[in-house]
């Protein structure tokens, strides 16, 4: 295992990197979002700064204070993330989508704040764009990174997302495994890669897990150079 933080191995890379959870409100005061910290994107675009790249983060709400060195972006919903996200894709030369997208948002948001009434209240949802599907639809020379958090058949549903969304590798959390997932300092993952290489990592800092996804990162770009 290399991590050698002060090696610059990634010059020249410029690193488009998404962290933390996504809100989506249903009226000014209330919103729908999940437990994502945001720590892995974070240590990702840390060390990937550090490594000699040019960083963009894109994040959603995060009690994390922004790497320095790093261009950020502040967005909240999935639709701005996209947004963000599409508009610097043109310069980067590896997306890294670490941000824990709402798969839905409120299908309305109402512009005041909903009373509360003695009966049930409903809530429709209604899909938000999949981000790492429509940068896989244009890829070019890109390396393109995505996470999967599975809390069953993890090996199966990480391979059918990796190819689904035409990404390069995917990182792996089981979420069955104490000390593994979103809140923590520490993450167990597992990488696959297209060529049905299948790396099951230790529990381990979330910098370390960083500098070891950087590490297939450049793993990758060196066999295509070669
Ligand atoms: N992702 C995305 N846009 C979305 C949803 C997910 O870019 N609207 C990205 C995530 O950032 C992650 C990958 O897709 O890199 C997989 O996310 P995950 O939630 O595990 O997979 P889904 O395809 O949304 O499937 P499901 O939630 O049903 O398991
Ligand atoms: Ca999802």
């Amino acid at each position: 295992i290399e991590y050698l933080l002060t090696e610059k191995d990634l010059m020249g890379e410029h690193i488009l990197v998404t962290a933390g959870p996504t809100r989506e409100p249903f009226d000014p005061v209330r919103f729908i979002t999940n437990y994502s910290s945001g720590k892995m994107g974070y240590a990702i675009a840390t060390v990937a700064r550090r490594r000699g790249a040019t960083v963009t983060l894109v994040s959603g709400p995060t009690h994390l204070s922004v790497p320095s060195g790093v261009e950020f972006l502040s967005v909240s919903t999935a639709r701005e993330m996209r947004d963000a996200v599409l508009a610097n894709l043109p310069e980067a030369t590896v997306v890294i989508k670490a941000a824990a997208v709402a798969d839905y948002r409120p299908a309305v948001r109402e512009p005041q704040k909903i009373k509360k009434k003695d009966d049930d209240l409903t809530v429709k949802l209604e899909r938000n764009p999949d981000i790492i599907q429509e940068i896989g639809k244009k890829k070019q020379n890109r390396i393109l990174v995505g996470f999967a958090m599975e809390s069953e058949h993890l090996v199966e549903n990480a391979i059918a997302k990796m190819v689904g969304k035409n990404m390069d590798f995917i990182v792996a959390n089981d979420l069955t495994k104490q000390g593994a997932g979103f809140q923590g300092d520490t993450n167990i993952i597992s990488i696959l890669d297209r060529d049905g290489e299948f790396q099951e990592l230790p529990l381990m800092d979330k910098i370390e897990a960083a500098a070891i996804i950087l590490d297939k990162v450049r793993k990758i770009r060196n066999s295509q150079l070669n």
